[in-house]
């Protein structure tokens, strides 16, 4: 009966490394060129205290290289002149912060606001959401803190945007590599321009942004679902907790792409160290790892709409994940974004359809020697797969591997001094992947990086037992990632090529275990080639 009660498999989690124990010293922050935006005074860091925007003055840019802010002189909207009848530009951030700054008492009041200095598209915007959180949700006096306290607080926070961010925000654009590194307040900052709906040319996507996510928050103000309302609750904790207590820290995005894609066949790689659990979350039971965001290529997905997944919930818990939508372009094939330094606002229960936020969560995570939350997320899109049998595909598997293995990799780094991974079931919810492909996959990429791996199955114990029982199997034969490579190319061509049925007819595990079980018995000294 005890063998029915296992949780967890392999490697015992403690047996992992995790960060900051097990990483190497930080050089010293500076900006870079080219390659590292830092928009603080670095000279100025201290524990404790709030980082100093640099440079002093707002630096004002108006290109396709940067962020468009709202505050800048070039934020313009016409208005018809009663004389001339002829059009005129006006500042639109004048006319921001004259709405803003007057109080509003009531939603209506905050969705007139946030409609004077919008575009006309936004006449239609719905905000049914923030009408039934203000009136039917929070009670009468959360109500009237909301109105008389945080609210203003926002507004304040948000309007402080050419005094915070002053220094111009790279877009972070397919193909390049590049960091950017911000403080929590400058986050903060921005994310309540986001609350707003305050950035420029950001209201549409069949502009110049067509290939960036949504930023403005329109569409969380949408609609009457119970996941909406529970989205604001999340974020609207966020904002509380920021006015109530300033955080100190830093928050690096690093834009990262693999420049050539690995060649997997040669590889002679043994796999790496495997603890799988049917049991405990990514972002809980995976602090100081390396851990898996299940993202979109438009990083963060569904989060300001009305998806409510594994990534959207992360971005919720995590709100600063949500202002890397901001600047970081659709992701290619080969990219990544990393995420260091986000702490985690909220908790939560439940997922989809049954998520509720969990009340205000204090992070006590440890901060590196940049300030920043020992927290690194990388965001990595899995393919959307309709058909089952296209996931075998030499291309997709290829894809899949470089997509893992970039997010994975860190060359500059010592393996012994990589945290784990930790993962699970990415790409097989709603991208409808194979799970126990992806986690061989997924083993692949991380022994290729150096990385042990923590697996998350989310509550299937069957998963947990089939993993393991592959994982254990390939490493006492001493099966590399080659061999494996190999032998997902053979169950493609043998098995899903001819397959006349949606489904194969062979399992790919039991395809490996036939294959390498009739194969010649492993030998220690060199490496056994796959037959065929
Ligand atoms: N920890 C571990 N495993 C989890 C967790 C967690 N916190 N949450 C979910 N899982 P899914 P995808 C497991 O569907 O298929 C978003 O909209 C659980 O078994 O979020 O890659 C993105 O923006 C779940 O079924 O990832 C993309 O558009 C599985 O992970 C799209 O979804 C997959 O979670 C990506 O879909």
């Amino acid at each position: 009966a005890d063998e029915l009660e296992v949780k967890w498999l392999g490697t015992p989690i403690k047996e992992l490394k995790r960060m900051p124990e097990c990483g190497s010293v930080l050089p010293p922050l500076r900006d870079v060129p080219g390659e590292h935006t830092v928009m603080i005074r670095t000279d100025l860091l201290r524990r404790g205290r709030v980082p100093v925007p640099y440079p002093a003055q707002f630096k004002d840019t108006w290109d396709d290289v940067h962020v468009k802010m709202p505050c800048s002189s070039s934020n313009l909207f016409p208005v018809l002149d009663e004389v001339t009848h002829g059009l005129q530009n006006k500042s639109r951030w004048e006319l921001i912060k004259e709405t803003l700054n007057k109080t509003f008492l009531s939603q209506p009041e905050l969705k007139e606001a946030i409609l004077k200095y919008s575009a006309s598209q936004a006449k239609k915007w719905d905000f049914t959401a923030l009408r039934l959180y203000c009136t039917k949700v929070l009670e009468p006096d959360a109500a009237e803190h909301l109105f008389d306290s945080l609210l203003p607080d926002m507004v304040q926070l948000a309007l402080r945007a050419s005094e915070l961010c002053t220094k111009p925000i790279p877009l972070l654009k397919g193909g390049m590599n590049h960091s950017i590194t911000m403080s929590q307040e400058q986050v903060a900052c921005l994310l309540a321009n986001a609350f707003f709906c305050t950035f420029p040319r950001r209201n549409s996507r069949r502009n110049e942004y067509c290939n960036y996510p949504d930023i403005n928050f329109f569409r969380l103000f949408e609609g009457s679902s119970q996941m909406k309302i529970e989205k604001l609750k999340t974020l609207m904790c966020y904002f509380k907790s920021f006015t109530e207590q300033k955080p100190t820290g830093l928050v690096t995005f690093t834009r990262k792409s693999l420049d050539k894609p690995l060649n997997w066949t040669s590889s002679q790689t043994q796999l790496t160290k495997l603890h799988i659990t049917c049991e405990g979350t990514i972002e809980d039971d995976g602090h100081g790892m390396l851990q898996v965001d299940f993202a979109n290529q438009f990083v963060g997905g569904g989060v300001t709409g009305s998806g409510l997944v594994q990534e959207e919930i992360r971005f919720l818990i995590n709100p600063e994940l949500i202002i890397s939508r901001l600047f970081t372009e659709a992701l290619d094939p080969n990219e990544c974004l990393i995420i260091k330094g986000t702490q985690q606002y909220s908790k939560y229960t439940g997922y989809s359809h049954t998520y509720q936020w969990g009340g205000s969560h204090r992070d006590t995570t440890p901060r590196d020697g940049w300030q920043r939350r020992c927290t690194e997320i990388v965001a990595i899109d899995a393919l959307q797969f309709k058909n089952f049998l296209e996931q075998f595909n030499p291309d997709k598997l290829n894809r899949e591997l470089n997509k893992a293995y970039c997010g994975f990799a860190r060359p500059e780094e010592r393996s012994q001094n990589l945290a784990a991974v930790a993962t699970g079931n990415w790409g097989c919810g709603v991208f409808g992947g194979d799970a126990r492909l992806k986690a061989l996959l997924q083993m692949l990429a991380a022994a290729e990086a150096g990385r042990d791996v923590a697996y998350f199955t989310f509550g299937d114990s069957q998963l947990m037992t089939d993993v393991h029982k592959m994982h254990s199997f390939l490493t006492q034969r001493k099966v590399c990632v080659g061999e494996v490579y190999d032998l997902l190319g053979k169950y493609h061509s043998s098995v899903c090529k001819s397959c006349p049925s949606r489904r194969p007819d062979v399992s790919l595990y039991s395809f490996i275990y036939q294959q390498v079980g009739s194969s010649p018995a492993p030998d220690d000294s060199t490496r056994r080639h796959v037959p065929g």
